[in-house]
């Protein structure tokens, strides 16, 4: 496994890559809505994995109410898997409590399934399955 992304919520794409861009010198290769989370991300790819800064486009994002709740920061962590269904399978018989039981579309097209936090130590944890077959599974 790796790390596919880790998550960020911000009050604002634009705003918050600027420091990743002009003070650390990374670059924003992917911009997208994802309309089944209610978010819009930007991907700032570094080393094998990647920043997702995600930004809320609705009132009842689950990142409205993360921000809300504790203001922007780390949101989740990205396990990028080979089979997710598979994963989630091991994951429940282990007792693990799923927020998405079946895998559903996330950025570039991927499979994505959350785990909650209350069965993983307080760490969101999204699990990713590149569908497409290409690294970093840039979208086409
Ligand atoms: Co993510």
């Amino acid at each position: 496994m790796k790390i596919d992304h880790i998550g960020i919520a911000t009050n604002g794409i634009e705003n918050a890559a600027s420091i990743y861009r002009d003070a650390l010198g990374m670059h924003v290769t992917e911009t997208e809505e994802v309309s089944g989370q209610k978010v819009r991300v930007a991907m700032l790819p570094i080393g094998e994995s990647r920043l997702e800064l995600l930004e809320a486009t609705s009132d009842d994002s689950p990142i409205s109410k993360f921000l809300a709740k504790r203001g922007p920061g780390i949101h989740h962590i990205a396990l990028r898997v080979e089979d997710i269904r598979a994963t989630l399978a091991d994951l429940k018989s282990k007792g693990a409590r799923l927020i998405d039981e079946e895998p559903r579309t996330g950025a570039g097209g991927c499979l994505v399934a959350f785990v909650h936090p209350s069965s993983t130590g307080g760490v969101l944890i999204e699990l990713v399955e590149n569908v497409g077959g290409i690294p970093g599974h840039e979208i086409t």
